[in-house]
């Protein structure tokens, strides 16, 4: 039997190219998404071009804070599973607007799951963030470290996320694996986020800025391996788990630019403003525990990656 998987922000980076993977194994997608403003929703609409296309793709334009939207989507289709990507992303954002990222990001995951519960479906794979962690002193990250000290709106909105998914768990015996992404990049990647706003800067001949002294450290996850954990949580789920996905391998930020500088061809004008509130010195995922629950293997190294991603931009995204 075809499965239907509701994807909340299905039109988003992550949430589209799930899309296509599960449209590509034959199955049903309802995307559920308001295509908010945060960034271009021309990019959004071009992300799902190619689903809008397949007879097995539904699209629903609404917002997941709208009860009565997700009700008819449970009365509507026989959903099997939800991926809940939609939120309110970015760190430094939320510190301006704490209110709207509550609003999205805990009520909108409140109203998710009540509906869920009303409709009998209780599968549910929730994408956290590594940004939960905040400057966790203890590398690298391991899921059973201490959470309670986030440094930004969203990162608290996500642990709040979190602790209400486990909470659906326990009441009402939902199966939810809650997924810590460390920062994820590969073609349709946010244009604010730090790759593709450096590489585009870069053959722009724009300058970039770096924020602190270079020497911060990120995990990059590339698309395709964080794409294979979704997949892999799904065929997994079972009870709940909080599960970290990320390469298990850093590069600093100066490394970072210099390995964009020899992929562009191009080389960078930068310029360096102190660290931002909300930013962390370092993320870095112990990958253990995917590893011996889905069996999740990342494969794609970041100068790899990168290389893939100015083949992506060059090639007219
Ligand atoms: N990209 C990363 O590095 C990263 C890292 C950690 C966690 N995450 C999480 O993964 C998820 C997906 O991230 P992304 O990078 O694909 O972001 P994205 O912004 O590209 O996708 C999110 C989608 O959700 C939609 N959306 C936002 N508010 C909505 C609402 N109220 N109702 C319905 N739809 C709404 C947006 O229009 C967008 O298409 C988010 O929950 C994000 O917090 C992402």
């Amino acid at each position: 039997m075809t499965t239907t998987t509701l994807i909340t922000g299905g039109a988003g980076f992550i949430g589209s190219h799930l899309t296509n993977a599960l449209l590509d194994r034959g199955e049903r997608v309802i995307c559920l998404d308001n295509f908010d403003s945060f960034y271009d929703p021309a990019l959004k609409r071009s992300n799902i071009a190619q689903a809008m296309k397949n007879e097995r793709f539904t699209l629903v334009e609404g917002d997941i804070r709208d009860r009565s939207v997700i009700d008819g989507i449970f009365k509507d289709h026989a959903v099997h599973t939800v991926v809940h990507l939609a939120a309110r992303a970015g760190v430094r954002p939320s510190i301006v607007s704490p209110e709207l990222y509550y609003d999205v990001n805990v009520r909108g995951t409140l109203n998710i799951l009540e509906a869920m519960k009303q409709a009998g479906v209780r599968r549910m794979v929730f994408a956290s963030s590594s940004s939960v962690y905040g400057n966790n002193p203890k590398v690298p990250f391991s899921e059973t470290d201490a959470v309670d000290n986030p440094i930004s709106p969203y990162a608290a909105t996500k642990k709040a996320c979190e602790l209400l998914c486990y909470n659906y768990h326990h009441l009402y015996q939902f199966d939810i694996f809650c997924l810590r992404f460390f920062t994820v990049y590969g073609p349709r990647q946010r244009p604010e986020m730090a790759i593709h706003q450096f590489v585009r800067h870069v053959m722009e001949g724009k300058e970039i800025t770096l924020f602190g002294d270079g020497t911060s450290r990120r995990d990059y996850t590339n698309i395709r391996d964080i794409l294979a954990g979704i997949l892999l949580s799904m065929e997994h789920l079972s009870g709940f788990e909080v599960l970290n996905l990320g390469e298990h391998t850093t590069i600093s930020l100066r490394d970072l630019v210099s390995a964009i500088e020899r992929h562009t061809g191009v080389a960078a004008k930068t310029r360096f403003l102190p660290a931002q509130p909300g930013d962390v010195e370092v993320t870095y995922a112990d990958i253990s525990k995917a590893q011996r629950i889905l069996g999740y293997a990342p494969a794609v190294a970041i100068d790899d990656g990168i290389r893939d991603f100015v083949q992506w931009y060059r090639s007219g995204r």
